[in-house]
């Protein structure tokens, strides 16, 4: 009997499936983004997986908690701390782990580093590139460091074929570099397509699940900033990572999106040399670094990302407006919150902002929304405004309310810390904390505030 063979289009920005083409896509309200592709029924329906190894071949009952057996080796050190904390403590045996990030980030480079590192603890490791040639990669690998015989690769970009080298040579930790190259023979649509990648992640999905092998997926990121393809891919997987960083700047911040297995809040931050990405383990003073003396408009914050406070710098340029209208521009944080403190400003303490053009930027390109950054962004745009410089040994933070008010932050035990630990003298805080981290508090002098106005008299 001939397989009958259907097409359906699809949305290549969000996996919306349709049977017929669409000028917009219901799912994720973009136009022309439908694309036929043509895909044969299956013969066995791959669905999830199961326990005893691939579906449908022997029946697994159902286990109570303690009859599931554990092993110690379970989570792998990838001998990257940075890394080891964004994944919730090493590698679980078993994940599968995407990997998305803007072209030229650096996913090829931490994906060999950490190979490389498995590798050393005498696993096996599989790094299956459908990018580059083999002697590239040994250009690549030439340049971070030397490697052994436990990792090998492989140029290859069919599912089949990989499938069937991992079944014979079991490897504990597979990479594949990009899920965008590889194809599969049942699926007719081109590399990269929807279906295509969709079916390759489901086909590395059984694979990992099944022989408990930890496969790193790289994912390229489109325009918008997100993995190309459907978001169901992001379901499929059990950690999402993203790198991002400024292109301009040498460091890298690794974030996790998803996480089954630990915080999505934590990052790590990285900087990419020439030897390849090394971990910083302070990046307070990387942030701070190069920060101007007894200029006006500059004070630094602290923010927390997941478990880690870091001290982060917040510059605000206040200037006359040369045109009608006044410009505003927020980097690195959230300009409509910069737009609502300028009003609270200008509301609660009177300063007439309306002809001024505000510029406010948190250095070293750090991406934060956390409401913390509120008393440092409206404390660097008065003194912007006034041209009068905040005392070096400072730092603010707390939220601001709408009426002026400095509210309490979470962490903030921890944040002073930070601020004591890199030397800074005085911490302005809410009110509302003053008591408790007074108490606490060594080598650091702690001013409660309960307003915007109260804090802008001590600057
Ligand atoms: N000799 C070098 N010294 C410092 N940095 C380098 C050097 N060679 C390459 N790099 C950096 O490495 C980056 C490329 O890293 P890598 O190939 O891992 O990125 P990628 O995310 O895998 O990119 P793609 O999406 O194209 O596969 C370059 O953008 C560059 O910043
Ligand atoms: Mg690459
Ligand atoms: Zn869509």
């Amino acid at each position: 009997m001939a397989t009958k063979i259907k097409t359906v289009f699809f949305c290549q920005s969000c996996g919306y499936e349709s049977s017929k083409w669409m000028g917009q896509c219901p799912g994720c309200r973009q136009w022309n983004t439908f694309v036929e592709e043509t895909v044969r029924p299956k013969a066995t329906p791959s669905k999830g997986i199961s326990a005893s190894g691939t579906p449908g071949r022997a029946l697994s009952l159902p286990k109570a908690l303690s009859e599931i057996e554990m092993n110690e080796e379970d989570r792998y050190d990838t001998h990257i701390g940075e890394l080891n904390r964004v994944l919730g403590g090493g590698l679980v045996k078993g994940s599968l782990i995407l990997v998305g990030g803007d072209p030229g980030i650096g996913k090829s480079t931490i994906l060999l580093q950490v190979a490389g590192n498995i590798s050393s603890d005498k696993r096996d490791v599989l790094y299956i590139s459908g990018e580059e040639s083999l002697q590239q990669i040994k250009l690549r690998a030439g340049r971070i460091g030397s490697f052994n015989d436990k990792l090998k690769f492989m140029c290859e970009t069919n599912l089949s074929t990989i499938e069937e080298i991992i079944e014979t040579t079991k490897p504990l930790v597979v990479v594949i570099d990009s899920i965008q190259t590889m194809y599969n023979e049942s699926v007719s649509s081109a590399p990269g397509s929807v279906s295509q990648v969709r079916e390759s992640t489901s086909v590395l999905l059984r694979i990992a699940k099944s022989l408990g092998i930890s496969i790193f997926i790289v994912g390229h990121v489109t325009k918008e900033g997100q993995v190309a393809g459907p978001r169901v891919l992001e379901h499929m997987v059990d950690t999402v990572l993203y790198f991002e960083g400024d292109r301009h700047a040498s460091y890298r911040i690794l974030r996790a999106v998803k996480n089954r297995f630990g915080s999505t809040n934590e990052i790590g931050v990285f900087e990419m040399q020439e030897k390849g990405l090394v971990e910083v383990t302070n990046p307070s003073e990387f942030m701070l670094d190069g920060r101007p003396e007894g200029a006006s408009g500059s004070i630094v914050t602290c923010s927390v990302e997941g478990t880690r406070p870091i001290l982060i710098e917040v510059q605000a340029l206040v200037t006359r407006t040369n045109f009608g209208f006044p410009r505003r521009q927020a980097n690195g944080t959230d300009f409509n919150r910069v737009n609502l403190l300028m009003a609270v400003l200008e509301k609660r303490i009177g300063l007439q902002m309306g002809e001024y053009d505000a510029y406010v930027n948190l250095a070293g390109g750090m991406k934060v929304a956390e409401p913390s950054l509120d008393l440092g962004i409206c404390l660097a745009l008065i003194s912007s405004f006034k041209n009068k410089p905040i005392g070096d040994g400072i730092v603010a933070f707390g939220e601001v309310g709408l009426s002026g008010e400095v509210r309490s932050v979470n962490m903030a035990q921890a944040r002073v810390q930070e601020a004591a630990k890199l030397g800074f003298t005085t911490c302005i805080v809410p009110k509302a904390l003053e008591k408790k981290l007074k108490s606490t508090a060594k080598d650091i002098e702690i001013i409660g505030v309960s307003s915007v106005s109260d804090a802008m008299k001590l600057i």
